[in-house]
């Protein structure tokens, strides 16, 4: 076959390891690099520090053409193209901190042949500043490329195989053309039939705010039906019949119209931050986006209210709280719900159990003073009440009676609209979902 470009990731993070894995998957040699010595260890070791499902294999399937280095200077020598996909975690002022990014452009030497291609979220305007800096020392030749990424945790690989779409933001110059190039296989219709995605190639800016304005308009959606469902708690009506008379209006759709705890994770709560930041900067009050975050914040905590409606003070109360990540399929517990619910409820004077199937080690770094049982079963055994938080697969498939026997109480929580309301009360629990109020 075609020989492939070669390419460097800077960062060896979630983003950048799927990255590497899924272009590695596509034929290119990828040099990844990671200041984290350990972690480069242990991916030579085939050990991935992260779950994400597929990605393990994927990374085996390649390993000739995946090599690991904590030397930059081995994925300058090799590759023209540098995959910057490196953290850019929220201050506390809700801008996105650039330490890391602004590293390695420092790191950059004076060049006519590399590109910088972002995959970090940054905020509009970062590349023109790296730009700018390029041309202050003496690296004008350095191209630069905005090559935002779209992918879901827990569907990481699929979602690189098989995207919507590829937005490649550049200056129209040989870099944009070879970062098209890549992605081709992916864009053309014989490789993945339907599943092809669609090329967006434009100028900079606009490929940063599109990855900034889609995360902040999921999450808007998100809000919505969750406010959608408070008035429906309120007034009788039932969000998920709500929800699907709008969805199969196809100028609104289906997806992220669940109502539920809230959303969480490293990109929503983050990212919509981060362009509200980004308004206010340029002088620009955002005014949906504040409501979004407020919206989110208050939905967390509105299971409090829930839990006190059936059980009354929750002082000397044991509430078993089921599933922790932010959401299935993930360990990943950045701004899970399941934080602030544990944190308040022990406020409130009650004792928690809870369980996960895969984010407990996570979990044990970041929540105190909780009981880590052992099983769903385990975690529900004495409960006054249970609150599901992360709709995992093997809790839909709980046996209700199972659980009402070995609970204390009858008080279930679904926080996520995921389980049969029906099933759970012929269990003899009573179910308490959101949004559903005649459900
Ligand atoms: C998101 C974006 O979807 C992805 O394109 C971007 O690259 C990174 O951020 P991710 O954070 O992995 O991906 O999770 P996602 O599946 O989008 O869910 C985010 C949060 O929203 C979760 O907490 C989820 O439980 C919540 N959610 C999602 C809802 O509460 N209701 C919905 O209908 C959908």
């Amino acid at each position: 076959s075609m020989q492939r470009e070669p390419i460097g990731v800077i960062g060896t993070g979630y983003v950048g390891l799927v990255t590497a894995a899924g272009f590695a998957e596509l034929g290119s040699d990828v040099y990844c690099i990671d200041i984290d010595a350990d972690k480069i260890a242990r991916l030579e070791r085939g050990e991935i520090p992260i779950y994400e499902p597929g990605l393990e294999e994927m990374v085996s399937r390649n390993r000739e053409r995946l090599h690991f280095s904590t030397d930059i200077g081995t994925a300058l020598d090799k590759a023209r193209l540098l995959f910057v996909a490196v953290g850019t975690p929220p201050t506390y002022s809700g801008d996105a901190d650039l330490s890391a990014v602004n590293a390695v452009v420092a790191a950059m030497p004076a060049s006519d042949r590399h590109a910088l291609v972002m995959k970090s979220t940054v905020p509009v305007g970062t590349g023109r500043n790296i730009k700018r800096v390029f041309v202050e020392q003496g690296k004008d030749g350095f191209r630069y490329v905005s090559c935002p990424e779209f992918l879901k945790e827990g569907t990481a690989v699929g979602d690189f195989l098989h995207p919507d779409r590829v937005v490649v933001g550049d200056d129209g110059d040989w870099a944009g053309d070879a970062v098209v190039d890549l992605y081709r296989p992916l864009l053309s219709a014989e490789h993945g039939g339907e599943e092809a995605g669609e090329l967006v190639r434009t100028d900079i800016a606009s490929a940063e705010m599109v990855k900034l304005a889609s995360n902040a308009f999921l999450a808007t959606k998100i809000s919505f039906i969750n406010e959608i469902a408070n008035v429906c708690e309120e007034t009788g009506a039932d969000v998920i019949e709500v929800a699907k008379g709008m969805g199969l209006d196809d100028r609104i759709g289906p997806k992220f119209l669940q109502a539920g705890v809230g959303f969480g994770g490293s990109c929503f709560p983050k990212d919509v931050n981060a362009l509200k930041q980004l308004a206010g900067n340029s002088g620009y009050h955002f005014q949906l986006l504040n409501a979004v975050i407020e919206v989110n914040e208050l939905q967390k905590r509105r299971v409090m209210g829930k839990l006190e409606k059936h059980l009354g003070s929750l002082i000397g109360k044991r509430i078993a709280l089921l599933g922790l990540a932010f959401k299935p399929n993930t360990d990943d517990m950045r701004e899970a719900t399941s934080l602030v619910l544990s944190a308040r409820l022990q406020a409130a004077g009650a004792h928690i159990s809870v369980y996960d199937p895969i984010a407990e080690e996570e979990a044990r770094k970041l929540i105190q003073g909780v009981r880590f049982a052992d099983s769903a079963l385990d975690a529900v055994t004495g409960a006054d009440a249970v609150v599901l938080v992360t709709e995992w697969q093997e809790f839909r498939d709980l046996d209700w009676a199972q659980v009402a026997e070995a609970m204390a109480g009858t008080t279930l929580v679904d926080g996520r609209n995921a389980l049969d309301p029906g099933l759970v009360r012929d269990a003899g629990l009573t179910y308490e979902g959101i949004g559903r109020g005649t459900a």
